[in-house]
């Protein structure tokens, strides 16, 4: 089982929306898929029309007092499931520290259903949090989308500063270009600038309206528009990242 989690400190670079995507490429690929939608703010779960139906059960999952299997719902796509996010959500990091070991808890829930799924996509919330910690400590790949201005720059170093204090390998880290537009010389030349940094796939994702009608259609472009130039761009960064991980 391969964990994916799509986190930047940064709010509003794309993360939702590559999770959502990714997840559902993954799926159509034939890929037992799980998305973990870990932001309050449920926007992977709107996406998928998916609502919990067990009261506060990112709390609970957390707690143990529900197995974390009676949290996931199928969508309605084939091989795709989802744990949507719930408001209980907000109060993770708290919890978090209060259970004592803040690194692993997320790793171990996981085990649960390492023999179910091929992928699980993790979508963060901005922001540093114990949460952060956790799904870096769980996932083989944190995948940071990057807007390519001076200000992204400065928030990528502020991350890569972060993983090596608190000691996380530095080689999970890998991030694409985010919502880029090829006519402003600021993106082409951070872009250029950024890329021999090893840490950056070769295909980026451009800023589409395809893309921003994703909250109109509530579904991953693959579904309305699968032969569009969005659906085309997600997939080849998607099999860009599978050949890395598989
Ligand atoms: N490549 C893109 N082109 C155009 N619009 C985009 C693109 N990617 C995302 N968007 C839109 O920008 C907004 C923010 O995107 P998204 O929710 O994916 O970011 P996020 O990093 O998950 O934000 P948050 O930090 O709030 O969770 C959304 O309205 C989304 O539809
Ligand atoms: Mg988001």
């Amino acid at each position: 089982m391969h964990i994916i989690s799509l986190y930047n400190i940064k709010g509003g670079v794309g993360k939702t929306a590559a999770c959502v995507n990714f997840a559902y490429m993954a799926a159509a690929d034939g890929f037992r898929t799980l998305l973990w939608d870990l932001d309050p703010q449920g926007a992977a779960s709107f996406y998928y029309g998916a609502q919990p139906t067990v009261k506060s059960s990112t709390k609970k999952i957390l707690e143990q007092s529900v197995p974390i299997q009676e949290a996931i719902h199928p969508t309605a796509y084939t091989d795709l499931d989802i744990i949507p996010a719930d408001l209980s959500a907000r109060k993770l990091d708290v919890m978090l520290e209060a259970t004592g070991s803040v690194k692993k808890q997320f790793k171990n829930l996981l085990k649960g259903v390492a023999d179910e799924y091929d992928f699980v996509f993790v979508d963060c919330p901005p922001g540093v949090s114990h949460v952060a910690d956790n799904v870096f400590f769980a996932s083989e790949v944190v995948l940071m989308p990057v807007i390519p201005t001076t200000l992204s720059i400065r928030t990528y170093d502020q991350v890569k500063q972060y993983f090596a204090d608190k000691g996380i390998e530095d080689s999970k880290l890998s991030c694409f270009f985010s919502m880029v537009d090829t006519r402003k010389k600021m993106h082409t030349e951070t872009i250029e600038a950024l890329l021999a940094d090893n840490r950056f796939f070769g295909h980026y994702i451009p800023y589409l309206s395809e893309i921003e009608r994703m909250g109109i259609r509530n579904a991953p472009v693959g579904v309305y528009a699968p032969n569009g130039y969005a659906a085309t761009c997600y997939r080849a960064l998607w099999d860009e990242i599978k050949e890395g991980v598989l």
